[in-house]
């Protein structure tokens, strides 16, 4: 298929830009680079073998949408384009608001007016806030975003869902992402935070590496068995893969459909800790501080609709996980700027 690829330089981006080639899709790519840099393209390049078509431009830049779609024949779109600083959207909720809402009603528009109507969307399991069941189904209902990134997505979903719903010849898939980390294993690509990271495995791995000086770990007095909060996290290749299989639900024309992508298998804190310890041979320095506002204490998934309906399931464990996204920090000192 066509696939037009927003956010393709991303960190997700850039690893399903791979995983779309293996599979024999052709992919045009469309980046602004808010969050990223064309170096992760040069990269992709190198591991793929060729040059890949990649327009620099903002999602809600119409105008430059409509080029797109006139230039290029698109059959389907996989929108990563967006902002996903949790904390940076408490503070500034109305550029959250603006920019990943109205990113994708220029994308919806654009595509109706050219007649493409396959759609699937990064959502992330925070739309299930607090969840109600654990682990984790579809049918789980949605629960209270803990901030404005969070409700971005779950009132995306809304939209897309009454989209459809509207106008059954759209085929929508909301990919529900569980905790993503890891890199690809020639550790030319990664994930590269600007500033201090706020998640758990790029702090992990610049503490190891010597950038910061210890992990904080984030409370410790959870219902969990070691008190720290648990996690499913999943191999960015593993999720990249997964939107090379939820194309699947778009040739089958399924409507709505959608997926949790995770392993199914939930991680304390400490374990992730001493599972990266483990897979490379190093101490990670941490200490015990304070709950994270907003935090919950578990959160993981039952992935076997997606393996049932998309055939699709997390291949690496969290052994590789840690040995990746080590790799790349390794090679990558200071990101790509190195
Ligand atoms: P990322 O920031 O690395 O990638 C997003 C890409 O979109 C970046 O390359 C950025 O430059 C680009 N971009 C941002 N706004 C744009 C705009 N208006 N127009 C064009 N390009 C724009 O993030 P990621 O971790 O790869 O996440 C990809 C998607 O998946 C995001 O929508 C994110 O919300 C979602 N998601 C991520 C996680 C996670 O933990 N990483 C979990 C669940 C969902
Ligand atoms: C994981 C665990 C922390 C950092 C976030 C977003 C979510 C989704 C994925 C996009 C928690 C603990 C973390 C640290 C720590 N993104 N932690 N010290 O919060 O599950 O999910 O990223 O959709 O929307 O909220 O991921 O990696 O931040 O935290 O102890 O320095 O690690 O408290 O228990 P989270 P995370």
């Amino acid at each position: 298929m066509n696939i037009l690829l927003t956010g393709g330089a991303g960190y997700i981006g850039s690893h399903t830009l791979i995983e779309l080639d293996k599979a024999g899709h052709s992919v045009v790519v469309v980046d602004n680079f808010y969050n990223s840099q064309p170096e992760a393209i040069r990269r992709v390049e190198k591991i793929i073998g060729h040059g890949v078509t990649m327009i620099e431009a903002d999602i809600r830049d119409r105008e430059a949408m409509e080029k797109v779609f006139t230039e290029h024949k698109i059959d389907a779109v996989i929108n990563f384009a967006g902002l996903k600083a949790v904390g940076e959207s408490v503070s500034k909720p109305l550029t959250y608001y603006e920019t990943n809402m109205n990113g994708v009603f220029v994308l919806l528009d654009v595509m109706r007016k050219h007649g493409c109507k396959n759609f699937i969307f990064s959502s992330s399991a925070t739309v299930y806030g607090d969840p109600a069941i654990i682990p984790i189904t579809e049918e789980c209902p949605k629960g209270q975003c803990t901030n404005p990134y969070g409700w971005t997505k779950s009132m995306l979903e809304q939209v897309l869902t009454d989209v459809q719903k509207a106008d059954p010849e759209w085929n929508v898939v909301l990919l529900r992402y569980f905790n993503p980390i890891g890199a690809h294993e020639s550790g030319l690509i990664g994930e590269n935070p600007n500033g201090i990271p706020n998640n758990l495995m790029p702090y992990i791995t610049q503490t190891a590496i010597g950038i910061r000086k210890e992990l904080g770990v984030f409370g410790n007095d959870y219902d969990t068995p070691d008190g720290t909060g648990v996690r499913d996290y999943i191999h960015v290749v593993d999720l990249a893969r997964g939107h090379v299989s939820a194309l699947r639900a778009i040739q089958e024309n399924k409507g709505l459909a959608i997926y949790n992508l995770g392993t199914g298998h939930g991680y304390s804190v400490l374990d992730v800790v001493k599972a990266f310890e483990k897979a490379n041979g190093l101490k990670v320095p941490y200490v015990i501080k304070p709950r994270r506002p907003g935090d919950i204490a578990t959160c993981y998934c039952d992935p076997a609709k997606a393996k049932r309906e998309l055939g699709w399931e997390a291949m690496f464990g969290i052994e590789e996980m840690c040995r990746d996204a080590w790799n790349f920090q390794k090679n990558n000192p200071n990101g790509y700027e190195s």
